[in-house]
């Protein structure tokens, strides 16, 4: 893959100069040389000629664009002026976002998002790749035309393509959404297999071309896919970037949780703090109400109905995903784009004092006595760097403990299934019955 078309956003004072995408990326491309697979397919550009800058004017060039423009989309191929614009001085260093299952729902929601400054801030320019499938491409076109049409100030390139080594080169952040659907009469460990499969390569190609830093969220859209083994499986393929690097999302089940509390306490839901998702995103994922507040106080002094805690919120909070399929026919996609939009701000900005957030991190390490070696959602807290430690202030009674055993009993078989995709030998499939997603029945 050669260069990719960049506006230099070097922040203040850097001149004009177009920037290849991301610094270091020579290095990074020849590490992905030696391991590249066959390509799967070009990205397109939709035009053909190249811009350049001139005392601050952009002027076209139409000669033929160099090879290294070739990989951006319609208007992204053109030099952004940086200097034209007094909002320069702040502008800060291009961050590359991947995103995965970039032509579906979730990402619909998400892509606008991340372009209009929401999420990493209004001095933050942003590189959209988008990676889909060959049966998507169309739509992922579709969705870069509606990019280039929503003149997102902060959006400075976008690129599409089908091969995660070329997608994922020199990326900060990759948003892994896109994963296959159960079809009909497929088994569990069959699903598991497939999807296992995909995060295997992208955690390859990750560990290959992408920065050495990347944060890495793992969602799995659409339905019937659970997060937390995909992302074990990434990082497992990706021995070069730190396993705490990879997330999988329960930020979605944090703000169900949330959401649950401030209705039956009668408060608006920022009155909510410390609410921990412990587990997997499945129906044995711990809603945390011990250790969660209303208005700083323990949520078992506001809400003293302990039965609706132990029972009706823990199952509302667990089942919500199949409530929302029954209404709308498929999988949450709004919500579900708020959340990583969520996740992705708690690392990002400083976690406001006292509180934490949930999100499904690497075990190995924690302080809870949570078995070693899988990806479990657990409270963290991060200052803002992309970064971020568990929170060991937090209480365990029985009543908590047992379900986090229960969840973490559910991940240990799941792994056992996904043996031969983490380098640990050969897959034994055993699983228990209730070993549901959210959307299941
Ligand atoms: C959700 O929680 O909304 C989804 O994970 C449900 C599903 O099974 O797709």
């Amino acid at each position: 893959m050669g260069l990719s078309t960049a506006y230099s956003p070097a922040g203040a004072g850097s001149g004009l100069v177009p920037a290849p995408l991301g610094a270091g990326a020579g290095a990074a491309r020849r590490r992905s040389a030696q391991v590249r697979r066959p390509r799967l397919a070009t990205v397109r550009c939709s035009v053909d000629a190249a811009k350049q800058v001139q005392d601050g004017v952009a002027t076209v060039v139409a000669a033929e664009a160099p090879a290294s423009r070739k990989e951006c989309f319609g208007v992204f191929c053109n030099i952004y002026d940086l200097k034209a614009e007094d909002k320069t001085k702040s502008w800060k260093k291009l961050v590359n976002i991947a995103v995965s299952g970039a032509a579906g729902m979730i990402s619909n929601h998400l892509l606008f998002k991340l372009a209009s400054g929401e999420v990493f801030g209004q001095d933050q320019p942003i590189a959209l790749k988008l990676l889909g499938s060959e049966r998507s491409f169309q739509a992922l076109e579709g969705v870069a035309m509606e990019l280039e049409d929503s003149l997102y100030p902060l959006l400075r390139e976008v690129s599409i393509g089908i091969d995660p080594y070329e997608v994922f080169q020199d990326v900060d952040w990759a948003l892994l959404i896109g994963a296959k659907p159960r079809g009909p009469g497929m088994e569990r460990a069959a699903l598991l297999d497939i999807n296992g499969q995909i995060f295997a390569d992208q955690g390859k190609a990750l560990n290959a071309v992408a920065s050495r830093n990347v944060k890495v969220l793992v969602v799995g859209n659409p339905c019937n896919t659970k997060y937390g083994h995909f992302a074990l499986i990434c990082l497992k393929n990706a021995p070069n970037i730190p396993a705490k690097n990879f997330h999988a999302l329960t930020r979605l089940d944090e703000n169900r949780a949330k959401c649950q509390l401030a209705l039956k306490a009668g408060v608006f839901y920022d009155k909510v703090s410390n609410v921990t998702i412990w587990g997997n995103h499945s129906t044995t994922q711990v809603p945390d109400f011990l250790n969660a507040k209303i208005d700083g106080r323990p949520v078992k002094e506001v809400i003293e109905d302990s039965k609706w805690l132990e029972e009706e919120f823990t199952m509302t909070v667990q089942k919500r995903g199949g409530a929302l399929i029954q209404k709308w026919g498929r999988s949450s996609a709004a919500s579900t784009a708020v959340s990583i939009v969520d996740a992705i701000k708690s690392l990002v900005t400083p976690t406001p004092e006292g509180d934490w957030f949930s999100t499904g991190v690497y075990t190995t390490g924690n302080p809870y006595g949570i078995a070693e070696d899988i990806v479990f959602s657990m409270p963290c807290r991060s200052k803002g760097d992309g970064d971020y430690e568990l929170a060991t202030d937090v209480s365990m009674d029985d009543f908590l403990w047992e379900r986090i055993k229960k969840s973490e009993a559910e991940l240990l078989a799941e792994k056992k299934c996904v043996a031969h995709l983490t380098g640990e030998g050969d897959a034994f499939c055993d699983l228990p019955e209730d070993t549901m997603l959210p959307g299941e029945k």
